[in-house]
């Protein structure tokens, strides 16, 4: 009889590139994709970190998924990523929900195959939550989700360790693939049809300093560069200590190159800044954005700000609003911080108060959409390459696309998944381009 898997992923694209990993795993081993947890013989979650509130959003999903199970005995679940990787959370979790088949880390993928025979054949529970070793598993199969574009992953773990994160303590140190295999996976990627991928590393920019060999991302992107059938090349996240001008004129020159980075701000103020540990202040970032806006005016710049780290006054919160004007973000991703424990930050004094939070990411997130509308207008009347993603989300008469920039667009007409076509923009909302 056929067995049905489906995957619940939180997170980051590091999620949804394991997640890749595992639907690679769990097809070879003869189970195939549903879209309904109610069909699923195996359900297993990708679980995030990064904030108390994504914890939370899970916590209430297991519930959910281990009522599921008492209807459906056979069932297997299972629960991994970068919560579980904490190893008190893995064993509470692995105590408080028998249901649970199987607990598992960041760093185990390449166990998941040899674990599920022993949960199938010996009928055990499995807890294999182990250190991150810092090996690559380059060799895994993979699934993706869509058939014309791809996350590929080139540098893994963070060294950077800002004090708010979380990332480095259940990602491990940064390790990076070398451009060979890269190259490898992403003309096989050519070869069976996808024209994009996303380069994926917590910090690309530093890709290859862990190496002997003389390699550094601007030269791992010339080598993509090189492969004929990828028409366009996208990369996140971008650290503001280690991107460098070459990296941009890059940007500038490459048509293949998609016309956005991605750099997060975190504050504006250099003081918060210092604490976070992100090793640049204000000025640096300002010229760096500056940089950016005047050699490819048409580039979008987005960025990830926390309002509310300790410590932050109403003077730093300011200092990060004369960013935000300044730089005119095309789009920002704004969290209130969260306080996350075994990282620094967690123990520093002057914690701000959650009302204090709420107010500054209010005030924020204002100011954040109103230069996003302002983004958006200005693309009016103007023409778009648009790469055709799938049908909308609320309307499926409606076509819907991400612009070389990465913005979103809705439009209509005969088009396939993975045509590049050129629009023009006729209409816009803060969130959505409409073109023709
Ligand atoms: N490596 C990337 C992404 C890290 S996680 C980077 O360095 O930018 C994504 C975002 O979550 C971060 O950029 C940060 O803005 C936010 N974040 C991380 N830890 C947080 C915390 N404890 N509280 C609130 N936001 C946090
Ligand atoms: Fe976290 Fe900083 Fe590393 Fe990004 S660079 S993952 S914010 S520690
Ligand atoms: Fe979350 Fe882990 Fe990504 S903590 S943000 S899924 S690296």
């Amino acid at each position: 009889m056929k067995q049905y898997y489906h995957l619940l992923t939180y997170g980051c694209q590091m999620n949804v590139a394991d997640s890749e990993t595992i639907a690679g795993i769990l097809e070879e081993k003869g189970y195939s994709y549903t879209d309904e947890l109610t069909t699923a013989d195996l359900i297993f979650v990708i679980t995030c970190a990064v904030r108390d509130n994504a914890e939370q959003k899970i916590y209430g999903k297991l519930g959910e998924l281990v009522k599921l199970k008492e209807s459906k005995p056979h069932m297997i679940l299972g629960i991994g990523g970068c919560m579980t990787q904490q190893d008190e959370i893995a064993k509470r979790i692995y105590q408080r929900f028998p249901g649970m088949n199987i607990v598992f880390g960041t760093d185990n993928l390449h166990k998941l195959s040899q674990d599920l025979d022993i949960i199938i054949e010996e009928s055990k529970r499995i807890m294999d939550v182990h250190e991150i070793t810092g090996n690559i598993y380059d060799d895994l199969p993979k699934t993706h989700t869509e058939r014309h574009r791809a996350f590929v992953n080139i540098n893994f773990g963070c060294n950077n360790f800002c004090t708010y994160c979380i990332v480095p303590h259940v990602r491990g140190q940064e390790r990076s693939r070398s451009i060979k295999s890269i190259k490898n996976e992403v003309a096989r990627l050519a070869a069976n049809g996808y024209k994009e991928v996303t380069l994926l590393g917590q910090n690309v920019n530093s890709f290859g300093s862990d190496s002997d060999n003389d390699t550094n991302f601007v030269k791992l992107l010339k080598n993509l560069i090189e492969i004929e059938e990828i028409k366009r090349i996208r990369f996140m996240t971008s650290h503001p200590k280690d991107m460098s001008l070459e990296l941009i004129q890059l940007v500038r020159d490459e048509e293949k190159m998609c016309k956005h980075i991605h750099l997060p701000l975190q504050s504006g103020s250099s003081k918060i800044l210092n604490k976070m540990n992100r090793k640049y202040d204000q000025d640096k970032y300002l010229n760096l954005a500056r940089y950016i806006r005047k050699e490819i005016p048409q580039a979008t710049i987005t960025t990830d700000i926390i309002v509310g780290f300790p410590g932050e006054t109403e003077a730093d919160f300011l200092e990060t609003l004369r960013v935000v004007d300044e730089i005119k973000f095309d789009a920002a991703y704004t969290f209130a911080y969260s306080k996350r424990p075994g990282t620094r930050a967690a123990c520093y004094e002057n914690q701000v108060s959650e009302d204090e939070k709420k107010s500054r990411l209010y005030k924020l997130i204002d100011r954040v959409n109103m230069y996003m509308e302002i983004s958006n207008k200005s693309r009016l009347g103007q023409k778009i390459s648009v790469m055709v993603d799938g049908t909308s989300k609320k309307d499926n008469e409606v076509l819907s696309g991400r612009s070389d920039d990465n913005k979103l667009v809705h439009f209509r007409g005969d088009y396939k998944v993975g045509d590049i076509i050129e629009l023009e923009v006729y209409d816009y909302s803060p969130h959505v381009l409409w073109g023709k």
